[in-house]
């Protein structure tokens, strides 16, 4: 099964998205995460990358597509789980073209919708574990010794785009670009919608009722 989840910035995409991998096996495709490790290696990629992702705007396709064919290509015969791509309808129909030369399809896009100032408060508040990943709220879900990740120790990182301007250019970015994703899921029924002001498991319950009520 191949599914994806998009959603402004902070809703909780890929908090979800690591519950959705752990419990129905899919593999989890972060387009942010592949990003920040270019940037964090600093490559090529990483370093054109970074200047846009600084600003809260989109990295250009060339990169963006370099990356997902090459995703793809090497995991075409697993479920992927695509966590922040597409984010423009030009992105979708090229992920459909890409799947299709594997004989595989998009079958089902969530999308999770929350209220601008949630996300602010809730993005302030993010940190992140760069050794694992483990996504924390300084308000909801602390790590149990301040600022060191519960699973490896390691000491816990703010990103560059979490400020409050960068945060709301990146809002706008979303509404321009990527909310017309609604509409073209929806015109070919692959499309779903929750509410994501809700506590994790709540978020997690009304997706996994999305995924099943789309099995049937
Ligand atoms: P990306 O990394 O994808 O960022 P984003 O879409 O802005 O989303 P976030 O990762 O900020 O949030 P999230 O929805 O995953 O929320 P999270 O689960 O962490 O992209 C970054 C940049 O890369 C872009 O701006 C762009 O420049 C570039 N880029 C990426 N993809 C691209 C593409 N396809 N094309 C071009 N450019 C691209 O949760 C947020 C916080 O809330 C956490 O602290 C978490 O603990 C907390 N939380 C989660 N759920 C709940 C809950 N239910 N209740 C309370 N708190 C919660």
């Amino acid at each position: 099964m191949m599914m994806l989840l998009f959603g402004p910035p902070g809703v909780g995409k890929g908090t979800q998205a690591e519950l959705l991998s752990q419990k129905f096996h899919f593999i989890k495709f972060s387009m942010g995460d592949i990003l920040r490790d270019e940037v964090a290696r600093a490559t090529p990629l990483g370093r054109e990358a970074e200047t846009y992702m600084k600003k809260g705007t989109l990295v250009p396709d060339t990169l963006i597509f370099r990356i997902v064919e090459a995703y793809v290509k090497e995991h075409q015969s697993e479920s992927i789980l695509f966590d922040g791509f597409p984010r423009t309808v030009q992105q979708a129909v090229t992920l459909e073209k890409t799947l299709q030369i594997h004989k595989k399809n998009i079958d089902l896009a969530i999308e999770m919708a929350i209220d601008d100032e949630i996300i602010v408060r809730r993005l302030v508040n993010r940190r992140y574990c760069p050794s694992c990943r483990a996504i924390y709220n300084l308000l909801s879900t602390p790590p149990r010794q301040p600022g060191i990740c519960d699973h490896c120790s390691s000491p816990l990182a703010q990103r560059a785009d979490d400020n409050e301007g960068t945060i709301r250019q990146r809002l706008n970015t979303y509404l321009a670009e990527t909310q017309p994703l609604t509409e073209y899921y929806r015109t070919r029924n692959k499309y779903c919608r929750v509410d994501a002001d809700g506590t994790q498991d709540h978020v997690f319950e009304e997706i996994t009722h999305c995924l099943n009520a789309h099995r049937k």
